[in-house]
């Protein structure tokens, strides 16, 4: 009778995990600067109810690349913490959102950020349609086969032909498309979209701005003129027929194998076709996926927990500097003071104060799910793809560090400063701020980034967190490349060859740094053995 009780229980409980897993939906959104990342963001706290007005969120971007606008964000950054996940329920769905830094010179953050989701939603402008940020990210998408939905925002400004927009989507993001809501006209004559994926037309009233009149009425049928004008019902139902005739049927399989996005048009700024892109999105989108680790594939639903750091974030306040390391947990339960394994230090931990993040509220957790994202009070103990599980030494992959665009020097400008310096350059190098790589010709540091202001907001920080004063030299560089051979005789004598331009990185790994692309093309082409890779993981 006991054993009975206690099989029904442990099931029960197994169902409940199971139902707590699946109903997670953890995902960014990403796009090219202005594109509008920000107001649907917010438009999506707002049916998630956790504000109560629009414009509650402040966007953490910086539109420009100068200092003044980079202390602006410092101003920011307090926020930043808070709103670098977003969690709601909505529906029966437990929805978190991870947020994205809009400015190009934070790219790989961004990057980091892709690796701890299940999806995304990529917002595109109605106007300028694909744009380079979008392409990037969207590339490492493919990579990773991220299921993708792009939310075709502004049409309630003069944009492009849909249809030219599907094909330039198609061609630039290389990725099939299958619209699953029409918009009728656009900018001034905008009056709403026909749901595909629900079959009713949405109605869009310019003046209220905030209301969408749902209607469900057939668009052959001749109702469909009490809503609106005979010339754009002629127009849809001739988009209609050409959607159909043209796209393939929506298959959820093809979505989430991600040879297929669906597509959405509205406006996020005045709430269209925003709840429609959610309802959608919390169906299709998929819930936790299992985790590649270096060892084997863990999957959420294992009774263990396992998670990793995907991003450590600095909080800003002079009087107490503290950091917070983000943790996705990929499998199992994770509990509050429960001890776990911090697999790189070989170390069992405590966790007393977890907190989770609901806009711009943290609160303690007690406990958290696979699919969740858990923030850990960091002082240096974590570095960007740690491991932590209840024993095991797993080391979870698809962490890698891009080839930098631009390279310094670094020099302490306070010889008194040296140890504060070195260990500032330490700590912002774990929370992946840049890159640090030791030339073995002179025993001199270089930072690498993906843009300038990176550089200063290294500067920035050393001096105000770790009271260091660096300065920066010019070196001219073009890549850094990770090499490797099969050869080992290949590889000693590329490096005896080249010795000026040999670099070490944190890891301690072989990394090439070419002056030009000259440079790197000859050495291609005359050490056929070597390869070059332009990411730190191959
Ligand atoms: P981002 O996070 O992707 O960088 O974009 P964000 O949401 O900040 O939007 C960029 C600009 O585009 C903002 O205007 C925003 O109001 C506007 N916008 C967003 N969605 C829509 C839309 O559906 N229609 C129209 N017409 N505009 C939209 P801004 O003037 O740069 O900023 P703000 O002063 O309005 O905050």
């Amino acid at each position: 009778m006991f054993c009975e009780a206690t099989t029904l229980y442990i099931e029960i409980y197994i169902m409940a995990k199971i139902r707590e897993i699946e109903r997670r939906r953890t995902f960014a959104i990403i796009a090219h600067p202005d594109a509008g990342k920000t107001t649907l963001t917010e438009k999506f706290l707002l049916f998630g109810g956790q504000i109560q007005v629009a414009g509650a969120v402040k966007s953490n971007k910086i539109k420009k690349t100068a200092t003044s606008d980079w202390m602006e964000i410092e101003k920011q950054r307090g926020i930043s913490v808070t709103t670098s996940v977003m969690e709601f329920d909505y529906k029966d769905f437990k929805v978190n959102i991870l947020d994205t830094p809009g400015h190009q010179d934070f790219v790989e953050d961004t990057f980091r950020t892709l690796t701890a989701v299940d999806s995304v939603i990529i917002v595109v402008d109605g106007a300028r349609g694909v744009e380079t940020q979008t392409r990037k990210l969207m590339e490492v998408c493919r990579m990773r086969k991220t299921p993708v939905i792009i939310f075709v925002n502004k049409m309630d400004r003069e944009g492009r032909d849909p249809f030219d927009l599907l094909d330039e989507l198609e061609e630039e993001l290389q990725i099939g498309v299958r619209p699953l809501s029409w918009p009728i006209d656009q900018g001034a004559r905008f009056r709403g979209v026909y749901n595909i994926y629900e079959d009713k037309l949405d109605l869009y009233q310019p003046s209220k701005q905030v209301v969408t009149e749902k209607v469900e009425v057939r668009v052959d049928s001749d109702e469909l003129l009490n809503y609106i004008e005979e010339g754009q019902a002629q127009q849809l139902r001739e988009d209609l027929e050409l959607v159909g005739g043209v796209y393939p049927d929506f298959n959820r399989e093809e979505y989430l194998n991600a040879e297929m996005a669906p597509v959405f048009f509205g406006s996020a700024l005045t709430n269209f076709g925003v709840k429609e892109l959610l309802d959608c999105f919390v169906e299709i989108a998929p819930s936790p996926l299992p985790t590649k680790a270096e060892e084997r594939l863990v999957k959420p639903e294992e009774p263990k927990f396992t998670g990793f750091v995907f991003k450590i974030t600095a909080n800003i306040d002079p009087n107490h500097r503290s950091c917070v390391a983000f943790c996705k947990i990929c499998s199992g339960k994770f509990e509050r003071n429960a001890p776990y394994y911090h697999v790189r230090h070989d170390k069992t931990m405590r966790f007393s104060s977890p907190t989770q993040f609901m806009a711009q509220r943290k609160t303690t957790v007690e406990e958290a799910w696979a699919g969740d994202i858990i923030g850990l009070p960091d002082n240096g103990t974590f570095k960007i793809g740690d491991t932590l599980t209840e024993g095991e030494k797993l080391h979870f992959k698809g962490l890698p560090s891009f080839s930098p665009e631009m390279f310094k020097y670094i020099e302490n400008a306070d010889p008194m400063k040296q140890k504060q310096l070195a260990k500032g350059v330490e700590q912002l190098m774990d929370e992946g701020v840049a890159q640090l790589f030791v030339n073995q010709f002179n025993g001199r540091k270089i930072i690498g980034t993906v843009g300038q202001l990176q550089f200063e907001v290294i500067q920035y920080r050393l001096q105000n967190e770790y009271n260091a004063s660096c300065r920066w030299e010019p070196v001219r560089l073009y890549k850094a490349c990770w090499i490797e051979s099969d050869s080992k005789e290949a590889l000693d004598e590329f490096k005896k060859r080249k010795y000026q331009f040999m670099a070490k990185d944190r890891e301690g790994r072989d990394v090439f740094l070419a002056d030009s692309s000259y440079m790197l093309q000859m050495a291609q082409s005359d050490f056929k053995e070597i390869k070059f890779h332009f990411t730190s993981e191959f």
